[in-house]
């Protein structure tokens, strides 16, 4: 095997859609890796200081949702500029923007589908960022991308993933088992 030094290689990482309002309404998004599930109803994403971090200060409510391949140019963009700098940033991103239902955050239709959050705790916070916990208060899916069974579709979605050794996104694939199930072959 090859050695590497430590590197932040979690693999494979999500593209995380981060929408908020700020001060007077206005939309921003931005895009992180570093995030996930941190327990039952909570989710965690490791911030920097942004144009999203100064809104969230303001209202504590923000949206996560899953960018795709469609979406990938937008989702990269609004991860490369800061709303503090370019004032039409969400308008150069192109998205259809609605007040999400349950909280006061930005929905962006593109996207298939959005969990809709309430700040809980932040963590180690400093001028650098800080670690957010997130209670997940709703969750939204395009119908188009509901399977059979009336749940959201993984499949259906075309959601990338962000490969941070090149980086670069990737588009994930197809079904190739059951969790919780496939292993009981072996049992
Ligand atoms: C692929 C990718 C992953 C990123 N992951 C994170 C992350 O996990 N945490 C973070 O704070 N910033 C992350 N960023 C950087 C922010 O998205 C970027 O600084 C953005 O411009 C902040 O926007 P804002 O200032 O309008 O809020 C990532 C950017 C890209 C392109």
């Amino acid at each position: 095997m090859k050695s590497f030094k430590p590197a932040a290689w979690v693999l494979p990482q999500p593209v995380l859609i981060i929408g908020t309002y700020d001060k007077n309404g206005k939309p921003n998004a931005m895009n992180a890796a570093w995030g996930g599930q941190w327990d039952m109803h909570e989710i965690f994403i490791s911030l920097g200081s942004h144009a999203t971090t100064d809104n969230l200060a303001i209202n504590p409510e923000f949206t996560v949702a899953f960018a795709t391949s469609e979406t990938m140019v937008a989702a990269d963009y609004v991860g490369i500029v800061s709303g503090r700098k370019v004032a039409d940033k969400m308008a150069r991103a192109g998205w259809t923007i609605e007040k999400a239902p349950d909280i006061n955050a930005p929905v962006f239709k593109e996207l298939p589908m959005t969990l809709e959050c309430r700040v809980s705790r932040i963590i180690d916070e400093s001028e650098d960022g800080c670690y957010l916990i997130g209670e997940v208060v709703g969750i939204l899916c395009d119908e188009k991308y509901l399977a059979a069974d009336g749940k959201p579709d993984m499949e259906k979605m075309q959601l990338i993933t962000f490969d941070p050794i090149h980086h670069t996104y990737i588009e994930l694939g197809k079904t190739v088992g059951r969790a919780f199930s496939d292993g009981k072959q072996l049992a």
